[in-house]
């Protein structure tokens, strides 16, 4: 299996008078020294901040991270709840964190693409291990036939919230330097991106191709409807308005709130479900051509199906919880499907060609809107912070785990 050439420290052979909850008092030391990691044991119902050996470089093709940042998504706060979430093979235990980046620190003698000093943001599914697989053999596990993937800090895989990493260069990304106070975003930002490729694509079936074209020449195809106005709503967004689309953001929070000012200084549209009706929503926007929903809320994203206008196309990317069945109007929505044209697909990130994407689009949008874009970050906080960002009150946009001491 390709992952196999990852060395990565064997946290389950961890001596468990290794472990502690507190602050550790001994930081990290390049190289030797143990280093720390926030750690959810699924099996006793625990998060921790753990300390264990730093990884070493075991193949030609590997480099070594000193980990920067690591953002705090939706999915380690269900992983910390367990609700998700698999420890590696024979392990009682994961390291979360899939949002991140770091410093290339080391490099193996048979790396190319990175150079010690650089700024890389690392992907985070592994391919699965089979020949029969043509998507994880073709580098695109975002894809995988056989459900075998991994994915670091999510599923089988230790991830990112820890102090240094070692990993194939072929997972690496570079970034420029001038986005170092954005980067952690780039892989929410994935998400957004993979989504429009495929959104671009199902146009194609129309004669006239919906082209991009500068937001003054809006045209068909470009009135996009993005549900929910968390940091994937809010990167979907300015990934939209980027593309040409009228963009409208239909979130819970009443106005005015700082997410509606920050979408309005993009020159998208925020309606707050506390004033308008989804009814009174499409009146206002006639044609819905895309809804991208960012909300991982089924019942709101069904109902809100009813109103996708003929041709048009809604993006699922929330993986929501188990709440148990709800009703739907089957009939209503299969009617529209077929005699609007209808096309309904899911996506999950992302491929390298799509991080590529997210980190020129980055610096587009902090160019566009350096005040936007850093205001997505709500702070950074130390990792023996941990326990208020997973387990309380989800609070802000992006809250960010600094991971240098
Ligand atoms: C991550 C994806 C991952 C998905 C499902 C998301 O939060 O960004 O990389 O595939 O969760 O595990």
């Amino acid at each position: 299996m390709e992952a196999a050439g990852l060395e990565f420290p064997d946290y389950n052979r961890l001596n468990p008078d290794c472990l502690t909850t507190g602050s550790p008092s001994k930081r990290r030391s390049e190289g030797g020294g143990i280093m720390e990691a926030i750690a959810v044991f699924p099996g006793r119902h625990e998060v921790k901040l753990i300390e264990h050996e730093p990884p070493r470089i075991s193949s030609p093709t590997q480099v070594k991270l000193r980990m920067l940042e690591a953002g705090v998504c939706g999915t380690d706060r269900e992983i910390s709840a367990f609700q998700y979430g698999t420890p590696p093979k024979g392990g009682d235990y994961l390291v979360i964190g899939h949002e991140s980046l770091g410093e290339v620190v080391e490099v193996g003698t048979a790396v190319r693409r990175v150079r010690v000093g650089d700024l890389v943001v690392p992907m985070v599914r592994r391919p699965c291990p089979y020949d029969t697989c043509v998507a994880c053999r073709s580098e695109r596990q975002d894809f995988c036939y056989t459900g075998d993937f991994k994915e670091r800090g999510i599923n089988g895989e230790h991830g990112f919230m820890t102090e240094f990493v070692v990993d194939d260069e072929k997972y690496m990304n570079p970034v420029p330097y001038e986005l170092r106070d954005v980067a952690v975003l780039v892989e929410p930002l994935t998400i957004a991106e993979k989504a429009l490729a495929q959104v671009w694509q199902v146009q194609q079936r129309l004669p006239w191709s919906c082209p991009v074209v500068p937001a003054a020449e809006k045209a068909y195809c470009h009135r996009a409807l993005v549900l929910g106005a968390g940091p994937v709503g809010l990167l979907g967004a300015m990934a939209l308005v980027t593309s040409g689309f009228e963009t409208y953001v239909y979130a819970r929070e009443p106005l005015p709130n700082p997410k509606a000012s920050l979408v309005e200084s993009i020159g998208a549209t925020y309606v707050s479900a506390e004033k308008d009706t989804l009814e009174k929503l499409a009146e206002r926007m006639g044609n819905i051509d895309t809804v991208y929903e960012a909300t991982g809320a089924s019942r709101l994203s069904f109902e809100v199906m009813k109103f996708l206008g003929t041709n048009g196309i809604f993006v699922f990317t929330g993986v929501p919880g188990r709440r148990g069945p709800i009703k739907i109007d089957t009939d209503f929505i299969m009617r529209n499907l077929v005699l609007k044209n209808q096309v309904v697909f899911g996506t999950v990130n992302a491929g390298r060609e799509t991080f590529e994407t997210a980190i020129r689009d980055l610096a587009t949008f902090k160019k566009h809107w350096p005040d936007a874009v850093r205001s997505l970050i709500t702070g950074h906080f130390p990792m023996t912070s941990y326990r208020d960002l997973l387990l309380g009150q989800a609070t802000g946009i992006k809250n960010v785990i600094s991971l240098e001491s």
